[in-house]
C-alpha cells in the first residue's frame, strides 16, 4: 500500500463554536480555546482525530497546523497520540484553512506518495473509510469522502422565499478526508491563486486543473463539529458505541 502523509488543519479560531457555547451556556463553554481542543468523551477532539489516523496502516506521518502560539504546547500535549514509528509534527497555520494546509504540506516528507487532508474537527472518521479513500486516490489521483444528498434541496432568495427545488440525484456532500497523489496536490497548491471562485475544499483545486476527482462513500456519523450541538451529537454517538463495527 502507498505511504501516506496526513495533514490536519487545526488552526481555526472556531469563533462560531466559542460564541454559541458562551451564549447558550452549554458544557462546551468550558472550552474557550475552541472546538479543536474541546473535551469529547474525556479527551480533546484532536486526540480522537489523531487516534483514527494512527489506526491506518499506510499512514507514516501526521502534520497538524495549529495557531502559531500553540505549536510548542500542542507538541507537548499531543506528542504521544500517534502510533509508534509514526512521525507527528506541529506547524504554525495561516490566515485561512487553505494557507494552513499549504504550510503543513511544506512540512511533510516529500518521499510519501499520497497526502490525505482531514479537518481536525471530524473526530468520528472510521479508519476503514480512510483506507478506502487512500486506495481510490492511489488508483485515480484524487478521492473525496462524502455522502449522497438524501434531503430535498431548496434554493432561496432574500427573505427565505423558495425559488427552486434543486434536483438532488447527482448531488453529494463533501466531507474529509480528501486524499491525493502527492504530485497532483503539490501542483494544485502551487497554482491555487489562479482559482477565482471561493475555495471551500481541497479537491476544488484539483477540479480547477481539469483533473478527475472521485467520491468515496463515508458515514453520516463523520460529523464536522461547528457548534456545541455537533459536539453533543459526537458525544452521544461515542456513548452508543461508535464505530459500531469494533
Ligand atoms: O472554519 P472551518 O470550520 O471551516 O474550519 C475547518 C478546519 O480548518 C478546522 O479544523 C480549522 O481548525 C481549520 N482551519 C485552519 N486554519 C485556519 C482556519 C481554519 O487550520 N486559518
Amino acid at each position: 500500500m502507498p505511504t501516506t502523509s496526513v495533514i490536519i488543519p487545526a488552526a481555526g479560531a472556531g469563533r462560531r463554536f466559542v460564541a454559541t457555547a458562551a451564549a447558550e451556556r452549554t458544557p462546551a463553554a468550558a472550552a474557550p480555546q475552541g472546538k479543536v481542543f474541546a473535551m469529547l468523551a474525556g479527551r480533546p477532539v484532536l486526540a480522537h482525530t489523531l487516534a483514527r489516523f494512527a489506526a491506518v496502516e499506510d499512514v507514516v506521518e501526521v502534520v497538524v497546523a495549529v495557531a502559531a502560539d500553540r505549536v510548542a504546547w500542542a507538541a507537548e500535549t499531543f506528542g504521544r497520540e500517534i502510533a509508534p514509528g509514526h512521525r507527528l509534527v506541529f506547524t504554525a497555520g495561516g490566515q485561512d484553512r487553505t494557507e494552513s494546509v499549504e504550510r503543513a504540506l511544506a512540512a511533510t516528507d516529500p518521499r510519501t506518495e499520497i497526502v490525505a487532508i482531514h479537518d481536525a474537527v471530524r473526530p468520528l472518521i472510521r479508519p476503514a473509510v480512510i483506507a478506502e479513500a487512500i486506495r481510490v486516490a492511489a488508483q485515480s489521483g484524487a478521492a473525496v469522502v462524502g455522502r449522497p444528498v438524501d434531503h430535498t434541496v431548496k434554493r432561496v432568495a432574500d427573505g427565505r422565499r423558495v425559488v427552486e427545488t434543486v434536483p438532488r440525484d447527482r448531488l453529494w456532500l463533501a466531507q474529509t478526508p480528501q486524499v491525493f497523489r502527492r504530485e497532483l496536490l503539490m501542483r494544485a497548491y502551487a497554482e491555487r491563486r489562479r482559482v477565482t471562485a471561493a475555495v471551500t475544499d481541497d479537491a476544488q483545486l484539483i477540479e480547477a486543473m481539469g483533473l478527475a476527482v472521485y467520491m468515496v462513500q463515508g458515514d453520516a456519523a463523520n460529523l464536522k463539529i461547528t457548534t456545541p450541538e455537533d459536539l453533543g451529537l459526537c458525544e452521544a454517538l461515542l456513548a452508543a458505541g461508535w464505530p459500531f463495527e469494533s
